[in-house]
């Protein structure tokens, strides 16, 4: 470690623990006396109970064991993903009226503040691994809503990239052991990913596309930003719906690293960007983000109307359809008082939403979501992980759960069942009720019918700099090219050519592929366009292409579905 990143550990380690988020006391390092862990007095922490100076130790010397328990157990299980963290206190200010979308009070005026716990992460490498990889980057914020705004938490659980690498939940668990580390030698493979990639048959083209750019690198955690990736629903007191993503704007600008310049900050610095966001703070250069929201339009939910579907997690909503605005600003102003109490027990879900006012849409990646976080949080934290101060609401919590391991509530009386006919009960108040709405479709397992597997990583790779493409092709063949299987490569080849025919041949020269062999592969592969669009994603001739192109430009936009409002 260099002088400098020293002299940063110093400054971060003086910090005083913030008692936000905490209801114990904060207990100051080396003041008052030394207890056990039940508050009796200790004489002598450095001494066991021994018959004389060198004989075996008593068990009835239960401090020393108890110091030892309790240390055996200091490990928690890593997150399964998003294991290597950083977390930051600070405060949400909405900058509008949103009322008209959502029913949510804390966004309902402009100078509305909510507490806000955020955690940034890298995805794949475990808790202790080097933070300046190439990775798409979690971006968790905790909405700790104030009663007189309706109270609860919100998490807004996103990601620094705007897709994703897949669509439906159920292969997400492939999707994390193909990019993990080899399960034989414990090290990352290229073969394992792209061989995985490749049998997707094109559905990570976008994903990889901006991954390797230079997006997929961001230089610390403040320069990028961060992206709902799914659609979410604002439903108004009203009960109206409005499909919506959501984007966080760096207003620290967007700075990327190269692969090079990473490979020096690894060799010189395993936490550059913890180091990085914690001296900001420090220093009172406070990190903001402008929450930025876009708004799909409710026509063009109807089929027929956009190239894609709009509840795809592989598809970004391009602005000229949906444009993005700033609804309020986040401000990161506190260093965590302890890592282990406040980051690495907090617990993040998109199953955390607001009823009637912040719901989920029906992707099919983000309903797989709503149960997973719960479900992994009660196995790496324990049954009790809402009670922990950094997971609880600033508001309170009223309802009629009891027991269980590790239960602390203070509840009294004997009435804990919720529906009574002679005591009083907690109000539901209809504000909160899921929106209605009418689902009807058949049950099945099949794909969604309009995948466009390529369209919109072509219009990313065209809309490249001449330098932002080299990069992009020069990050791709760093890994791509240490894939062995002939096979692998030249499928990949074959996505990346039916996004762009440029692209392709660039990333075939560039990792040795037979172009012969990857355009055999594009035509057997099917771009999951719908009728009426050419691979550009503009309607074409004939009587479907007229329809679709009617309907669009009543709209002014370029686009299709197959989701039905
Ligand atoms: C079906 C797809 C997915 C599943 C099953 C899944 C599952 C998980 C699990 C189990 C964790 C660990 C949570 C914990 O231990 O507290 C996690 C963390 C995380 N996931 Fe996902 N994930 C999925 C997709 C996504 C997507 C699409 C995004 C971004 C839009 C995302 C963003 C995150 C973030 C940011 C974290 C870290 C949360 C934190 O800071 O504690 N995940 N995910």
């Amino acid at each position: 470690m260099g002088a400098t990143t020293m002299m940063a550990f110093a400054v971060a380690s003086t910090v005083a623990a913030a008692a936000i988020f905490t209801t114990a006391p904060a207990v100051a390092a080396g003041q008052g006396v030394h207890t056990s862990d039940f508050g009796t007095p200790v004489g002598d922490n450095t001494n066991s109970l021994s018959v004389g100076p060198s004989g075996p130790l008593l068990v009835e010397d239960g401090r020393t064991f108890e110091k030892l328990a309790r240390f055996n157990r200091e490990r928690i299980p890593e997150r399964v993903v998003h294991a290597r963290g950083v977390g930051a206190i600070g405060e949400f200010e909405a900058l509008s009226d949103e009322s008209a979308l959502t029913a949510a009070g804390f966004l309902g005026g402009a100078g509305r503040k909510t507490e806000v716990f955020t955690r940034f992460s890298n995805v794949v490498p475990p808790r202790g691994s080097p933070e300046a990889l190439r990775d798409v980057r979690g971006f968790s914020v905790k909405f700790r809503i104030p009663t007189r705004y309706g109270g609860g938490i919100w998490d807004l659980v996103g990601n620094s990239l705007d897709v994703f690498f897949i669509r439906d939940q159920i292969t997400f668990p492939d999707l994390v052991h193909a990019v993990n580390f080899d399960p034989v030698l414990n090290v990352p493979n290229p073969n394992r990913a792209f061989d995985f990639f490749g049998a997707l048959r094109g559905a990570a083209t976008n994903m990889l596309t901006t991954l390797y750019s230079d997006l997929g690198l961001p230089a610390n955690h403040r320069t990028m930003n961060g992206h709902s990736v799914h659609a979410y629903e604002f439903v108004n007191a009203r009960g109206k719906r409005s499909l919506v993503k959501f984007q966080w704007l760096s207003a620290q600008g967007i700075v990327n690293m190269s692969n090079e310049q990473a490979a020096a900050v690894r060799a010189e610095d395993f936490s550059h960007a913890t180091r990085d966001l914690y001296d900001a703070i420090n220093a009172g250069r406070f990190p903001k983000w402008n929450l930025q929201i876009q708004v799909l339009p409710q026509e063009l939910l109807k089929p027929g109307r956009l190239p894609f579907n709009p509840l795809d997690a592989t598809k970004f909503w391009p602005v000229d359809i949906a444009p993005f605005r700033t609804i309020g600003r986040m401000t990161l102003n506190k260093v965590p008082g302890n890592f282990y109490q406040q980051t690495e027990q907090v617990a993040f879900s998109p199953a955390n939403f607001l009823p009637g006012s912040v719901e989920p849409s029906d992707d099919a990646l983000l309903q797989g979501r709503l149960v997973s976080y719960a479900d992994t949080q009660r196995y790496r934290l324990g049954n009790a992980y809402a009670t922990l101060p950094v997971n609880r609401p600033v508001s309170p919590v009223r309802n009629y759960a009891q027991d269980g391991p590790l239960d602390t509530g203070s509840t009294t009386g004997d009435f804990n069942y919720g529906l009574s006919l002679v005591n009083e009960i907690f109000e539901t108040p209809d504000s909160a009720r899921f929106a209605r709405r009418r689902v009807c479709g058949v049950v099945a397992q099949a794909p969604i019918e309009v995948t466009a597997n390529f369209l919109q990583a072509g219009q990313r790779y065209e809309s490249f700099s001449d330098s932002d493409k080299d990069n992009l092709i020069s990050n791709l063949a760093a890994d791509l090219g240490a894939v062995t299987s002939d096979l692998v490569r030249n499928t990949m080849c074959s996505h990346f050519y039916l996004a762009n025919v440029e692209y392709g041949r660039r990333v075939a020269a560039a990792v040795n592929c037979n172009m012969r062999e990857v355009v055999r592969i594009a035509a057997t592969l099917d771009t999951g366009l719908p009728d009426g669009f050419d691979a550009a994603g503009v309607p074409k001739g004939g009587a479907a292409g007229a329809k679709a192109a009617a309907k669009l430009e009543k709209k002014g936009g370029k686009m299709a579905g197959a989701y039905e409002a």
